[in-house]
């Protein structure tokens, strides 16, 4: 079985998917435990909901990034984690995480990469962003999570359709509901099935 460790910071709605998908396809997986960056967080109880261990760990806890990223790594590492799904993680975690989880990591952008990426889209942000562009299709995006924010390797996309009468929360939600619940359980089964090769930092499917 795949142990797969989570990140959140807030709702968890793409933790919840995994979860529900890895019981209904009978995936080869697990989440064994849950962090969360935020007291407080629903993803916390949607994990506790499913007996799932769960910790907050939060960054002003720790006298510095480097610090933090090597508690957060330490905690995955005694709980033998193979795989770490960033699911609304909101913060950037430095070399010092990401090195040692190398092609271990997956995140989901709301958005198709590049466009709409990099620091300052995240959230809503990205949603209003592509609204003030006047794109007519975007979607989402899972990847490899490397140092540099959402630059890593793309194993997902799924486009959704715009709306002339959008707002960014509307936006937000077909997003969700059009592809980001849909690619990130189909990634994690993908990697769980050891399908996923980098080769030059393009993801090949086998
Ligand atoms: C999602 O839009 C995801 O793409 C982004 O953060 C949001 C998290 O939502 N990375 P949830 O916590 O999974 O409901």
């Amino acid at each position: 079985m795949l142990r797969i460790g989570a990140l959140v910071s807030g709702g968890g709605t793409n933790l919840q998917a995994i979860m529900d998908a890895i019981e209904r396809d009978n995936i080869d997986a697990g989440v064994v435990c849950v962090v969360s960056s935020k007291e407080g967080a629903y993803a916390l109880e949607r994990a506790a909901a499913k007996n799932i261990e769960t910790a907050v760990m939060r960054k002003k806890d720790y006298p510095s990034q480097r610090d933090y990223d090597i508690a957060l790594a330490d905690y995955f590492e005694k709980r033998n984690v193979d795989l770490i799904v960033y699911a609304g993680f909101m913060l950037i975690l430095g070399e010092d995480f990401v090195n040692r989880f190398e092609n271990k990591m997956i995140n989901i952008h709301p958005a198709l990469i590049p466009s709409f990426c990099g620091k300052g889209f995240y959230g809503l942000h990205v949603h209003e962003a592509v609204l003030k562009a006047g794109v007519k299709v975007t979607g989402a995006t899972v990847h490899f999570v490397t140092a540099e924010c959402d630059a890593g390797p793309i194993i997902l996309q799924k486009a959704v359709e715009v709306m002339d009468d959008d707002t960014p929360e509307s936006l937000q939600r077909r997003v969700m509901e059009q592809a980001e619940w849909i690619i990130y359980p189909e990634a994690v089964r993908l990697f769980a099935e050891n399908r996923l090769k980098i080769e030059n930092g393009i993801v090949k499917r086998r």
